[in-house]
């Protein structure tokens, strides 16, 4: 596996280079994509081998028996997180958005609410509004440049109608592993205000070296009668079109409710994500990610080494994802202007940060799973964009 090669994706209709311009105005031809949290790489070799056994086979009927794929899932979670998964506790959804809004539609009601812990990724804040009810945001403190959780200062906060909270962990954004203490701070939390817990955990294979992610149901097993787990080969593996992943319910009350929701939304997988995800979680997989993992470490360093030489920009320290979050509050800018100079001069299209709700706005996302020759380009262009700062 090459990370470095340069994989024109334009033209292939892939959001994060093709809608750039629409959404950024920044043109593809020239600009750099650092948005929507897909990589710039091709999947390991297991995986292009599964589909294209798919395609040579030619035939795309119905899906069925997915035991290789919840076997597959189960010793997965077993080797690289310590955690054993039953293959009843597993639901397959059409990704971890829907898996999201599944959750949303069978523990709450219209006018209910939904905790967050802000910024956060942006899709749930959309799901939760969309289906009518209401989000309750508690932005995070920053201690020593990181997010922390405020769950004492928050207890005063909460009206008595909130239903379910939605962590994520890893964090996206600003890239937090949570320890032990401040998992099973979160549970404690979850149970003294009788809340559904819906960790996600999309991100948990990417972890950068010297910390580690515990899974929410290692961390606090005793509030498994309000947990809901997810977890997906799309954001390890670089396979999010497939939209296919999993919501893992290890108690029984809780499964029946949303294999219930699953059934009256008809909802079934798509046989190129099960095939693909199968592939994934194996011995060649999990080599083809210590790869990557080392290879995104390496660009985090070139990525914060660069923009943090600029004055009054600092970009926080990532302990997981492949998702720089820098803040530009330093240079005194309004969003406005800082957003300005990076897409107009520097031609990147990053997240704007006020997306990601309160605490967010005066940051941008980059997106630095690309190859390095790229991150140095982004440095170089960042640095002439904010040149008069020095
Ligand atoms: C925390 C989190 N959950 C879910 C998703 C998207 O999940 P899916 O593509 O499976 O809908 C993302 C994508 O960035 C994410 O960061």
């Amino acid at each position: 596996m090459n990370f470095d090669e340069i994989i024109d994706r334009r033209g292939t209709h892939c959001v994060k280079w093709d809608m750039m311009e629409t959404l950024y105005g920044v043109p593809a031809d020239e600009g750099i994509a650092m948005w929507v949290a897909d990589m710039d790489f091709r999947p390991p070799d297991c995986v292009q081998q599964a589909l294209r056994g798919m395609l040579d086979h030619g035939v795309y009927g119905y899906f069925g028996d997915d035991r290789p794929y919840k076997a597959a899932i189960r010793w997965w979670m077993e080797t690289r997180h310590g955690w054993t998964v039953e293959p009843d506790w597993i639901f397959t959804t059409h990704g971890l958005v829907n898996g999201t809004a599944m959750c949303v539609d069978t523990w709450t009601k219209p006018g209910d609410g939904v905790v967050l812990f802000t910024p956060v990724y942006h899709a749930f804040a959309r799901v939760i509004r969309a289906a009518g009810r209401e989000v309750v945001e508690f932005p995070m403190p920053v201690e020593d440049g990181r997010y922390v959780l405020d769950l004492e200062g928050w207890d005063a906060r909460m009206t008595g109608r909130e239903r379910m909270l939605i962590l994520c962990s890893p964090h996206n954004p600003g890239g937090r592993v949570w320890t032990a203490e401040e998992l099973r701070g979160v549970a404690e939390f979850a149970k003294r205000h009788d809340l559904i817990l819906v960790s996600d955990e999309i991100h948990h294979d990417l972890v950068l070296p010297g910390h580690r992610h515990i899974p929410m149901t290692l961390a606090a097993p005793d509030i498994t009668d309000r947990l809901v787990m997810m977890t997906a080969t799309t954001k390890t593996f670089n396979i999010a079109g497939s939209h296919v992943g999993n919501v893992i319910i290890p108690d029984a009350g809780l499964r029946t409710a949303f294999g219930t929701r699953m059934l009256a939304m008809g909802i079934s997988p798509n046989s190129f994500g099960m095939v693909m995800a199968t592939a994934a979680y194996s011995p060649e997989g999990a080599a083809w990610v210590d790869r990557l993992v080392a290879y995104l470490e390496g660009n985090r360093r070139v990525f914060d080494d660069g923009v943090n030489g600029i004055p009054g920009v600092r970009s926080m320290p990532l302990e997981a994802t492949y998702l720089g979050w820098v803040d530009f509050s330093g240079t005194g800018m309004a969003p406005e202007e800082f957003t300005r100079r990076v897409e107009r001069e520097a031609r990147i299209a990053a997240n704007h940060g006020a997306s990601f709700g309160t605490g967010g706005e005066n940051f941008l996302r980059f997106n630095i799973a690309t190859p390095r020759s790229r991150i140095e380009e982004a440095v170089t262009r960042l640095r002439a964009a904010f040149a008069d700062l020095q």
